[in-house]
């Protein structure tokens, strides 16, 4: 997409060039056309976290999850792969298996007993002996692609796509340098929030820390946003390192400690808090064009909670979250009004931990990936 083309709003057109564009129109956060374009464009293309491996420790473990409007099944086989299939009977289309837990060797459809191989392949279909030139072989459930990045599993639903290292390169090898071991963390903690808010604009929120000496105080207390940054940019994710302070009561940590935080396209942030081995995985998923499902694992290396690991999930919660969930419905709902359309993206050149460049270049990348949809 050339800049001429990037659309147009009361401000002016989205410029390629962050120092010089107004902001995405907010006609981007509302249209139920530009929603329906997105699903094809970004979700049905992207690689999307679905969980860590570790939840799937046993041959036969599965779990269902969705990428956008697509429910998709990951299975461990009996070799101890990990595979993911669409969720889909290929007899009439029912829906094979919900939620997380054990099948032995077999899937069985619950609408007329169709039994899948935890490879795929069509096992049993009943009565098909008498059916004329049935070939089982034509029968196996659908694949999706699957990436298993230091332990953490992505999925895309297109074929098409560019392998995830393409994609992400050296992400894997930040992840297993900051986090050793991670592939063994377990899911200390995951919980839900159903929020009145676009998925982006949860998004946006991730995606910039201006507001974080503003809005999240308890956080700010932690967080020496000026000391040791490092930040490594490629084209789909980004990763940022600060230093702790010295905390306050109920969460003292050494001074000094890294502070991590990533944020990969299209929908996914992760953080690393000072204190012990962690990762906080987020993941935003679009629920319609004014809601967003927001779904948060923390993994650790510990096989339960931990004083600290609480200190970190409350400070998450009970602060961090909660101040943000407010912010995204609030901006929801300004974004409907008739007062406002565009503003202006406040970027600085060295990629502070301040700058919006983040803000920006994700809005660049929904732009072109609808242009290229
Ligand atoms: S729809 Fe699955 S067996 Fe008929
Ligand atoms: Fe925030």
């Amino acid at each position: 997409m050339s800049e001429s083309e990037f659309p147009a709003g009361q401000r002016g057109a989205f410029d390629a060039d962050a120092r010089r564009s107004p902001t995405l129109p907010s006609r981007y956060y509302h249209d139920p056309e530009i929603h329906r374009r997105e699903l094809r464009a970004v979700f049905h293309r992207s690689w999307c976290y679905v969980g860590p491996a570790s939840r799937l420790a046993e041959p036969g473990d599965y779990r269902v999850e969705k990428i956008a409007d697509q429910c998709i099944l990951l299975v461990r086989d009996e070799d101890s792969r990990i595979r993911a299939f669409f969720n889909v009977c290929q007899h009439r289309g029912h829906e094979l298996l919900s939620g997380s837990g054990n099948r032995k060797k077999r899937i069985v459809c619950p609408y007329h007993a169709w039994t899948y191989g935890l490879d795929g392949r069509l096992l049993q279909a009943p009565h098909t002996d008498r059916v004329h030139r049935f070939d089982a072989a034509d029968f196996a459930l659908k694949p999706v692609r699957l990436a298993n990045c230091a332990g953490l599993l992505f999925a895309n639903l297109d074929d098409n796509a560019d392998d995830f290292e393409q994609e992400y390169p050296g992400l894997e090898q930040i992840l297993r340098d900051c986090l050793p071991g991670l592939e063994g963390f377990s899911t200390v903690f995951e919980c839900d929030y159903d929020i009145a808010a676009n998925w982006k604009i949860v998004v946006d929120n991730f995606s910039e820390g201006y507001h974080i000496p503003v809005a999240h105080r308890k956080l700010s207390q932690v967080l020496d946003s000026g000391a040791g940054n490092r930040a490594s940019v490629e084209r789909r994710y980004a990763f940022f390192e600060s230093r702790s302070k010295q905390g306050y009561e109920g969460f003292e940590v050494e001074p000094g400690l890294p502070y991590r935080s990533w944020t990969l396209w299209p929908n996914t942030c992760m953080l690393s808090l000072p204190g012990c081995a962690n990762l906080i995985v987020i993941r935003m998923a679009e629920n319609g064009p004014d809601r967003c499902a927001e779904h948060v694992d923390l993994l650790a290396d510990s096989d339960g909670m931990t004083g600290v690991l609480e200190a970190i999930r409350d400070l998450f919660t009970e602060q961090f979250n909660a101040e943000d969930i407010a912010l995204v419905e609030s901006v929801h709902r300004g974004l409907k009004s008739l007062g406002y359309d565009q503003g202006r993206y406040v970027v600085d050149e060295s990629e502070s931990w301040y700058s919006e460049s983040g803000l920006h270049r994700f809005h660049r990348q929904l732009l072109q990936a609808l242009e290229d949809s």
